[in-house]
C-alpha cells in the first residue's frame, strides 16, 4: 500500500538575527534531515521539548511553510511541486488540529457555520442538507444540536477542541497532523480527547502525524515514534520497542521520566494509565506495526 506520507531529507531554517540593514546574519536550523513514513491507519508520533521542530515538520508535511530542501509526497503525490489548485484538492484529505482551539476558530461564527463551512466550500452544500451532516459530525464527536447556534467563546476548552476535531472531519479527511491537541486542556478531559481521535482513526482508518512534548500522551496513541531533538530525529521506532528499550539517551531521560511508566501488557488488561488515560478499543493494544 501507498504510504501516507513519506518524507525525507527535510531541512527548514528561519531567519533567527538581522543586522541594522535586515540582512539575515544568523538563522536557526528549525529542522535538519528529517524522514519518516506513515502507513495508512496508523500514528506516527513525534515527541520532543518546546523548540525541537516538531510543529515546523507538521507544517512543512502539509505545506503551509515552504521547506528549504528535502521530498514530502503525500498519497503518493510530490506535496512540493504542487501546483495551488492541486495543492488545495489535497488539503481536503489532509487536515490540522492546532493546540489551542479558541484560536483556531472563528470568533464570529456560529458553531453552525464553523462546522458546514467545509461543506460549503468543497461540496457547495447549503441549507438543511449541509445543517444535516454538520449535526451528524456534532454528535459523532459529542456535541448536540442546540450547540448550533452558539459562538465559540460559549464552550469549554474541551468542548472547542471537539468542534474542531467536527469541522477537520468535514471534508473526510485521511490524514490529520494534530499538533498538541491536548495540551491546553484539563487532563480529565485530555482522556476523552484523545480517546475520541483513537475511535476516529478505527471507525475511519484516518492516518495521524501527532506532535506532543510528552511521551504519556504519545505512548497512548502511536504505533510508530520518532524522538526529535534540536531540530533532529535521534532517534524513531516501533511504539512498543522504543519504549520497551530506548537506545538514545534522549529517548532513555525521557522513557525514564514518565512517572508511572507501565508495561503495555498491563494496559490491556484495563489498567489505567497515569495520567488517568483508559484505552477506547482494548484490541488497539495490542502491537500494530507499521
Ligand atoms: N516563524 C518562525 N520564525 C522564526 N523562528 C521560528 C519560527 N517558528 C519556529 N521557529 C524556531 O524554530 C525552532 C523550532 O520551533 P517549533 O517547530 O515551533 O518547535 P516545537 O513545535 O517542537 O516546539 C525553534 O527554535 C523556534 O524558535
Ligand atoms: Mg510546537
Amino acid at each position: 500500500m501507498t504510504p501516507v506520507v513519506e518524507v525525507s531529507g527535510l531541512y527548514k531554517s528561519y531567519p533567527a538575527r538581522r543586522n541594522m540593514l535586515g540582512r539575515v546574519v544568523e538563522t536557526t536550523d528549525a529542522v535538519r534531515d528529517v524522514g519518516f513514513t506513515i502507513e495508512p491507519g496508523t500514528t506516527l508520533g513525534i515527541v520532543g521539548e518546546t523548540g525541537a521542530g516538531k510543529s515546523t515538520v507538521g507544517r512543512l508535511v502539509l505545506r503551509l511553510i515552504e521547506a528549504d530542501s528535502g521530498t514530502v509526497s503525500m498519497f503518493g503525490e510530490d506535496v512540493r511541486a504542487l501546483s495551488a489548485p492541486q495543492l488545495r484538492s489535497l488539503r481536503r484529505r489532509a487536515q490540522m488540529i492546532f493546540q489551542d482551539p479558541f484560536s483556531s476558530l472563528d470568533p464570529r461564527m456560529v458553531i453552525r457555520d464553523v462546522v458546514g463551512e467545509p461543506f460549503t466550500i468543497h461540496h457547495g452544500l447549503r441549507g438543511e442538507e449541509r445543517d444535516h451532516r454538520v449535526l451528524e459530525l456534532l454528535e459523532r464527536v459529542g456535541m448536540r444540536a442546540d450547540h448550533l447556534d452558539r459562538y465559540p467563546r460559549e464552550f469549554s476548552g474541551g468542548q472547542l477542541q471537539r468542534i474542531a476535531i467536527a469541522r477537520a472531519l468535514a471534508t473526510d479527511p485521511d490524514f490529520i497532523v494534530c499538533d498538541e491537541p491536548v495540551a491546553a486542556l484539563d487532563v480529565s478531559i485530555q482522556a476523552q480527547v484523545l480517546n475520541l481521535l483513537l475511535d476516529l482513526q478505527a471507525e475511519r482508518g484516518i492516518s495521524y502525524l501527532f506532535i506532543s512534548h510528552d511521551l504519556s500522551l504519545v505512548r497512548f496513541l502511536a504505533h510508530r515514534v520518532a524522538v526529535m531533538q534540536r531540530g533532529e530525529i535521534v532517534e524513531m521506532g516501533d511504539a512498543e520497542e522504543l519504549f520497551a528499550e530506548p537506545r538514545h539517551p534522549y529517548t532513555k531521560a525521557l522513557v525514564a521520566a514518565i512517572p508511572t511508566a507501565r508495561p503495555r501488557r498491563e494496559r490491556a488488561r484495563g489498567v489505567a494509565l497515569p495520567t488517568g488515560l483508559v484505552p477506547a478499543d482494548p484490541s488497539r493494544n495490542g502491537v500494530v506495526s507499521c
